[in-house]
């Protein structure tokens, strides 16, 4: 190779280093919810977290009847379902998600069976999750301290 193409092979190895690193420091290539968790909830979730389910709040109203009725709060948004991430039902999310690696009864969230037809599917799609939160925590609002709610990352993209 000439001195001259050595140059500009260089010039290019350093140029996609230093693109990489910047998407890295700019989160785009960590698990996002546009990218990686909306399909996930979507395939998973919905049926029962849909649109048509209520908002955190009736749900908060009448909890038993919507229970018989089979519907959760409502998950069908990034907004929404980060309310059960940092929002007011802060833990939420990773209570009924966790696979009993984190409970204290050593017993998986009663959701967890939801995140796959197997149990390869289900720890696949859990670890997605767990990435995604970043600091995964099964406190409830009135214990999270302000270090690890900011542990929590749950980048929208
Ligand atoms: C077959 C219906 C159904 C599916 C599918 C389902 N859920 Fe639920 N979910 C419910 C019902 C009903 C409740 C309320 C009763 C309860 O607390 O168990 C609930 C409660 C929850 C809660 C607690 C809400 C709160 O703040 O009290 C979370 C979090 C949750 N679900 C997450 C999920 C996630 C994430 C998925 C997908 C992996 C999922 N659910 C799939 C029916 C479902």
């Amino acid at each position: 190779m000439s001195k001259k193409m050595l140059k500009v092979v260089g010039g290019v190895v350093f140029l996609t280093v230093f693109a990489a690193g910047a998407a890295l420091a700019a989160g785009k290539i960590g698990v996002t919810y546009e990218k990686d968790v909306k399909k996930i909830i979507s395939e998973r979730c919905l049926l029962c977290h849909g649109s048509n389910a209520p908002t955190m709040e009736a749900y908060k109203k009448d909890e038993a009847g919507f229970k018989k009725a089979m519907k959760g709060p409502k998950a069908d948004t990034y907004a929404n379902l980060m309310v059960m991430v940092n929002g007011s039902d802060t833990g939420a999310l990773m209570r009924r998600l966790d696979d009993g690696k984190s409970t204290k009864d050593g017993k998986p969230g009663n959701m967890y069976d939801n995140l796959g037809g197997t149990e390869q599917e289900r720890s696949a799609n859990l670890k997605v999750i767990k990435d995604w939160v970043g600091g995964w925590t099964l406190k409830r609002k009135k214990d999270i301290s302000a270090d690890e709610l900011k542990a929590i990352k749950a980048l929208e993209k």
